[in-house]
């Protein structure tokens, strides 16, 4: 077995230290050493953003993040998102707006969509789109999700949001 890594890091605000192997993922890491289970392995190379989480408030493919790229870092991943008892106004709008199947996809376009919002709260539709091309869903269509963002940067907007 590998040597492992003593990595010191930031999840979801709360300082948090983890073992790894040079070899592991952030994703793996996510998963399967911290039991974060949120964020979701679908192709684990890159092309379907199910694995989405913010480092330093990018949002990247955590299946093509090292483990040991989190040192110093400040990670947001899906558990992070809800406020308290409070979902945050993209899982709300998502959940009203029935944006979602499966929901494997969902906690990688809520955190693509975070990003967004956070960066640009007047997103047009074609931003949002664009921002999110990454994210790939095979049950919804999209349409509903790009409404569902579209909704809840009219919350943020209004102060509905953090
Ligand atoms: S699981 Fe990471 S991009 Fe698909
Ligand atoms: S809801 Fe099933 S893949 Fe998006």
């Amino acid at each position: 077995m590998a040597k492992k890594t003593h990595v010191t890091t930031t999840i979801n605000g709360e300082p948090v230290e983890f073992l790894c192997e040079p070899r592991q993922s952030l994703l793996e890491v996510l998963r399967d050493v911290l039991r974060l289970t949120g964020s979701k392995e679908g192709c684990n190379n890159g092309n379907c953003g199910a694995c989405t989480v913010l480092v330093d408030g990018v949002p990247v493919d955590s299946c093509l993040v090292l483990g040991v790229e989190a040192e110093g870092a400040a990670i947001t991943t899906i558990e992070g998102l809800a406020c308290d008892a409070q979902l945050h106004p993209l899982q709300q709008c998502f959940l009203e707006g029935a944006a979602l199947q499966c929901g494997i996809c969902t906690p990688g376009f809520l955190m693509a969509a975070k990003a967004l919002l956070d960066r640009d709260p007047h997103p047009s539709e074609h931003d949002i789109r664009f921002h999110l091309a990454g994210n790939l869903c095979r049950c919804t269509g999209y349409d509903k999700i790009i409404r569902a963002v579209q909704a809840a940067a009219e919350q943020v907007n209004e102060g509905v949001a953090r």
